[in-house]
């Protein structure tokens, strides 16, 4: 059975303070749940680089996993103002958010890159949390799935089989990212259903049923059993909603009532 995944991405929010508060009130209420179905599940947060020694401190010996929102491939040299998968590893990042839309979009990074990235991600025994997804436009033009499984491939391209099975695959549509409209249960179904199709004639049956294929764009305590009921959701990559305990730790329990 997948583990299932419940993600955090703070993005471009909280100083080191509000992030170890943040992170400990999300502790805590995990804690309580332990002995429960905590085990079948991840929590991953991801804060900004300059949180994560404070978020590493807060969640230190929990169930609760540390992840940098990018990095950069290279292991050290003259790359001013990048992190290196080495450096990530050292302060207790185990899991790295890697071609994230604002990152593709806003900051322009190409496939090449991102699939650089991933290659290093999986050297440094990081997990990547690849994002895929379509934007606005692609969508309405109906070519949601040929973009998808575009980014898919390139971020790919630089796997064999056994490592492509460690790599969480994050769908997030452009479109439903901070906009309060998430992408309905059958539409994230849709596009994880044919991420994991091409993933079995790529890699193989076996290698498609390990990945975990996320869902991220408005996550929220009211939507979230829907989307954890299609088949192929195996968990979400959280924004606007994670910035909140109480929010966030609903998200993630939410999966155990299924
Ligand atoms: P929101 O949950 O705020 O829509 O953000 C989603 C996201 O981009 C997570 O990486």
């Amino acid at each position: 059975m997948r583990r299932r995944v419940f993600a955090a991405n703070w993005k471009m929010n909280l100083v080191p303070d509000e992030a170890r508060t943040l992170a400990g009130e999300i502790r805590r209420r995990l804690d309580a749940d332990a002995g429960n179905s905590a085990g079948d599940r991840e929590v991953i947060i991801a804060p900004a680089f300059v949180a994560l020694a404070a978020v590493a401190e807060a969640i230190a010996q929990s169930r609760i996993a540390l992840a940098a929102q990018n990095m950069h491939y290279a292991e050290r040299g003259a790359f001013t103002g990048e992190v290196s998968a080495p450096m990530l590893a050292a302060v207790g990042v185990t899991h790295v958010i890697l071609g994230h839309s604002e990152r593709r979009h806003i900051l322009g990074e190409s496939e090449d890159f991102i699939s650089r990235k991933v290659e290093a991600a999986i050297a440094h025994r990081l997990v990547p949390i690849l994002c895929v997804g379509e934007t606005r436009e692609e969508h309405d033009a109906g070519r949601a799935v040929e973009v998808i499984l575009r980014q898919l491939h390139y971020g790919f391209s630089r796997l064999e089989a056994g490592p492509a099975a460690r790599v969480v695959i994050a769908y997030e549509p452009v479109w439903a990212i901070g906009t309060g409209r998430n992408a309905t249960p059958g539409q994230a179904q849709q596009a994880h259903g044919a991420i994991r199709a091409s993933l079995r004639d790529r890699f193989g049956a076996e290698t498609a049923a390990a990945v975990r294929i996320i869902y991220g764009g408005s996550v929220n305590p009211g939507n979230i059993e829907a989307l954890m009921a299609q088949r192929d959701v195996d968990g979400v990559l959280v924004g606007g909603a994670s910035l909140e305990a109480e929010s966030f730790v609903r998200i993630a329990r939410a999966g155990d009532n299924l």
